[in-house]
């Protein structure tokens, strides 16, 4: 099949909309798709953090009282970005300053669902016409509906980031965003006495993804389906689960405009500069022997922060210095605040998004924690390997996927982290005290950061993945 035509519709893409790895897997996969061939057009809001680009863009089209304005990208993806200052002209993606969800989300994501899928679509206003209509997460949910609604348009593909987050809105949505009444049903759209953007997505388009083979059997559970794992069972031939991959120019140990020093898997001397520079950017002694635990991520109950907090102590007892970067929930935040300020020489927290931080304790840190309670694919783990930081994480979704793990010395050869079953602070420190102890041992634990960092993460394959589901849909509607 040749080259394929094909719109992502999503809420970020970075680097001009990021909150988490949504934007992140977006943006990368976009460019990788481009490079084996296919071509790709993201559709994003138009956000007053990218209003600021230089030009603005171009106007390519005006429809249902916005205009799409065009940018590329330094990978080469370009980018429609749907402006209508009313409802994205703001200072947050999602939230207020407050941290609280806009009231009207579901008008904002589903207004913008609903004219990505017209732009894109048979009857649109553009010469391009998508051959698959590709959704992320729930703000691009209604897209696959939309599409279905035409009729006459592209195949579509929802992938499900995360469960967590389905943007249901009350009933009235439906009258609100103009869709038919029908579509309101248990066999529809509607999950109990709501819209549910997300099961929208997953009902009504051709195929759905999510993000790691782990989280594709896990989400046809009740423990990680949020409800909707009975939908996703019957789809489950049509659901399949591809690993995300990272961006390995923009997350190279040895090409990382963000560190100190450079280094790579032969050369690990510029990693100890790495960690002196970040103990003394965050006001700790710095102690070259001693062990340097970071994290960094959204500070909620998924990703396991208060774990970690409650194992503090102990992480401390043993000598360990411990650095958290993130945001989220304010109770978490205020307890990392408060501990650091109980051990300022062991402890540091710096609360907010900061992506320099963020390189700098990938490179400077001795070990990487991800205590997830459930964890779709996760990033940080694979930057982690990737910066001789051997992370230790849960078994769960994509980390379970990604993380080879220690268990004693026949696996020296291949080990390039530590895993744990138990959701706990001790369930954590059973892992953790392993990687400490094998800190101590210079050759076993150069072994486990080069296992790592050999590693290859890139996207190629999840892109020729991603690839093989669209050439069948299409073939799919072309025989209809
Ligand atoms: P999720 O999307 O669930 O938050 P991922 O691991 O997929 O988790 O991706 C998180 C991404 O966001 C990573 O690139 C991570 O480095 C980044 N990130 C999360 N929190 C912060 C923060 N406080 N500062 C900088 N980067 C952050
Ligand atoms: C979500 C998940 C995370 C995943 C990311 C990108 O935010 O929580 O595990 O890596 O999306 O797919």
């Amino acid at each position: 099949m040749g080259r394929l035509k094909v719109a992502f519709v999503a809420a970020e893409c970075a680097p001009f909309a990021k909150t988490g790895g949504l934007g992140d897997v977006v943006g990368a996969l976009a460019a990788a798709l481009g490079r084996i061939g296919d071509d790709v057009r993201v559709i994003l809001p138009r956000y007053r953090s990218i209003q600021g680009l230089p030009g603005g863009g171009p106007v390519i089209a005006t429809l249902d009282g916005g205009t799409v304005r065009e940018a590329v990208l330094a990978s080469g993806v370009t980018v429609w970005m749907i402006d209508r200052p009313d409802l994205f002209d703001r200072a947050g993606l999602y939230q207020d300053e407050k941290g609280h969800d806009y009231s009207d989300n579901a008008l904002r994501f589903g207004w913008f669902g609903k004219v990505a899928a017209q732009l894109v679509g048979a009857d649109g206003p553009l010469a391009w016409k998508a051959d698959v209509v590709h959704a992320h997460d729930w703000h691009a949910g209604l897209v696959p509906l939309w599409t279905r609604l035409a009729g006459n348009g592209p195949a579509s593909v929802q992938t499900i980031h995360n469960m967590a987050f389905q943007g249901c809105f009350p009933a009235d949505t439906v009258r609100l965003l103009g869709l038919p009444p029908d579509i309101y049903r248990p066999d529809g759209a509607e999950f109990y006495g709501h819209l549910s953007f997300l099961k929208a997505g997953l009902y009504y388009s051709d195929a759905v993804t999510t993000v790691s083979p782990g989280y594709a059997e896990e989400i046809t559970t009740p423990e990680f389906g949020f409800g909707l794992e009975g939908l996703l069972q019957t789809r489950r031939d049509d659901l399949s689960g591809i690993l995300n991959g990272i961006d390995v120019d923009e997350w190279d140990p040895a090409r990382d405009p963000w560190i100190g020093r450079a280094y790579d898997g032969d050369h690990l001397g510029g990693k100890v500069v790495n960690k002196t520079l970040l103990q003394q950017a965050l006001g700790l002694p710095a102690e070259a022997d001693t062990p340097l635990c970071a994290m960094v991520s959204r500070m909620t109950w998924q990703k396991g922060s208060d774990i970690v907090l409650d194992l503090a102590d102990r992480l401390i007892g043993a000598g360990a210095q411990l650095i958290l970067l993130g945001s989220g929930e304010r109770t978490l935040e205020q307890a990392a605040t408060a501990l650091a300020a109980r051990h300022p020489s062991s402890v540091a927290v710096r609360i907010g998004f900061d992506e320099a931080l963020a390189h700098r304790m990938e490179a400077g840190a001795d070990v990487f924690l991800m205590p997830s309670r459930f964890e779709p694919c996760g990033l940080n783990q694979m930057y982690s390997q990737r910066y001789g930081t051997p992370p230790v994480v849960r078994a769960t979704g994509g980390l379970r996927d990604t993380v080879i793990p220690y268990g004693g010395e026949e696996t020296l050869e291949s080990a390039t982290g530590f895993v744990f079953e138990d959701s706990s602070a001790d369930g954590l420190w059973q892992a953790l005290a392993s990687a400490l102890a094998l800190y101590r041992r210079k050759d076993a634990w150069l072994r486990i950061q080069r296992n790592g960092m050999r590693r290859d993460f890139g996207w190629g394959h999840s892109a020729r993945q991603y690839r093989t589901i669209y050439e069948k849909l299409v073939a799919r509607k072309e025989k209809r």
